[in-house]
Formats: structure tokens, sequence, C-alpha cells
């Protein structure tokens, strides 16, 4: 298997670059932002109690997200392999991450840290507010909360991967394909 996490602030281009990533590489998407809005889509109890959380700006509770991946990589045996987008987004999650993948004998191989400006960030969500539909997208006081949250809860998570020796930053302000071609540029050179 060759899992690996594409981290990054909101924004940063995660999703963007990870349905080219799955295309080229035969990855399966495992984007914890998309299965919440799933969930809330199809009024579930978990998609109402992240709706909440969501529409704040706020990270959902670990413990609901951790069991959601859990189900989601047992739906998905024999894979060639995951990229996780939006997840780990805590320590408490990275290290719940790691002991799934102990269990099922693999491990995460890179992380990819994409590295954008936050005047750049809140530029691309407001404008993409304009069109997604997407409750976290519309207020700036949101997207800047979001950016505030990413810092104090999710950027230890980048220190934790570094500690393992598997981070490597990535330009991410430049054309949707310079970037990609980076991306490929780090996971071929992995893969040989
Ligand atoms: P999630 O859906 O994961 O959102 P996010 O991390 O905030 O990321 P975004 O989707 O906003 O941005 P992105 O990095 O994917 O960038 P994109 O490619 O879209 O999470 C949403 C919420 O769910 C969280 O706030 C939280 O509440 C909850 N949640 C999710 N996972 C969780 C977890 N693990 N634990 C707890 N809670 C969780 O690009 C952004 C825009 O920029 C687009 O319009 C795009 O077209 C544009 N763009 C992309 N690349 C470029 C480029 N190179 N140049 C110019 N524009 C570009």
């Amino acid at each position: 298997m060759f899992n690996l996490i594409l981290f990054g602030p909101p924004g940063s281009g995660k999703g963007t670059q990870s349905d080219k990533l799955v295309e080229k590489y035969g990855l399966i998407h495992l984007s914890t932002g998309n299965l919440l809005r799933k969930e809330i889509a199809d009024k579930t109890p978990l998609g109402l109690e992240a709706k909440s959380f969501i529409d704040k700006g706020q990270l959902v509770p670990d413990e609901v997200v951790i069991g959601m991946v859990d189900s989601y990589f047992d739906l998905h045996k024999g894979a060639p392999g995951f990229l996780f987008d939006g997840y780990p987004r805590t320590v408490a999650q990275a290290a719940a991450l790691d002991n799934l993948l102990e269990l099922k004998k693999t491990e995460i191989e890179l992380v990819l840290f994409l590295q954008v400006d936050e005047d750049e960030l809140i530029k691309r969500l407001v404008h993409r507010g304009k069109t997604s539909g997407r409750s976290d997208d519309t207020d700036e006081q949101v997207q800047r909360k979001r950016q505030e949250v990413y810092r104090k809860e999710t950027l230890p998570v980048a220190a934790f991967y570094t500690r393992q020796n598997k981070v490597v930053n990535i330009e991410g302000v430049g054309t949707v394909n310079e970037i990609f071609e980076s991306l490929c540029e780090v996971i071929d050179k992995k893969r040989k």
C-alpha cells in the first residue's frame, strides 16, 4: 500500500490536487470534509452534529471523525493506498491514524505540505464562496476562524510527522498544473 497525506491550511488546494493525484496514482481519496458534507446532505445524526461545528469554522470532535475514518478504511479492503485530504487535523487524529495503519500493517509514506500565505487563502475561499454553496465559505469571519483553528490545532500535526521525517514542503502558489507537477515529482521519487 502507498498512503500519503496532503496537508495544508483551508484553501491551500488540497481538494483540487487530490482529484488529480487519485486519478494519476489510483489511490482512494479520503477527504473527511467531503464525508462530513455527505452526512450533512443525508441529514444523518452525525451530519447534524457536524454541521453545528463546521458552520462556525470549528473542528468536528475527534471521536466523531476518527470513527468515520475507520469505517471508510474498512469499506475499501484491498485498496492500493489512500490519499488523506483534510485528515488528520489534530495530533490525536494523527496518533489514531498511526494506530489504525499499524493494525493494517501499513503506514504513511509521505506528508506533502502545501505552503500558501493567509491573504491568498482568504482570497481563494471568498471567491469559491460565490459559487460553492458551502455554508463555511460565505462569511469572511468564518474563514478567518478556520485559519486560526488551523494554526492552533492542525499545524502541530506537521511537527508530529516531521519527527517521523515524512514531511515535504511544496510551494502551493502557482498554476494548478505547476503545483501538481511538483507533487508528482516527490511522489515518484518516493515510489521508486
Ligand atoms: P474541509 O472540507 O477539509 O475543508 P478545508 O481543509 O477547510 O479545505 P478546503 O476545502 O476549504 O480547501 P482545500 O485545501 O481543499 O482547497 P481547494 O482545493 O478546495 O473541511 C471543512 C470543515 O469540515 C472543517 O472546517 C471542519 O469543521 C470539518 N472537518 C473536516 N475534516 C475534519 C477533521 N479531520 N477533523 C475535524 N473536523 C473536520 O481550493 C480552494 C479554492 O482555491 C478553490 O476555489 C480552488 O479552485 C482554488 N484553487 C486551488 N488551487 C489553486 C491555485 N493553484 N491557484 C489559485 N486558486 C486555486
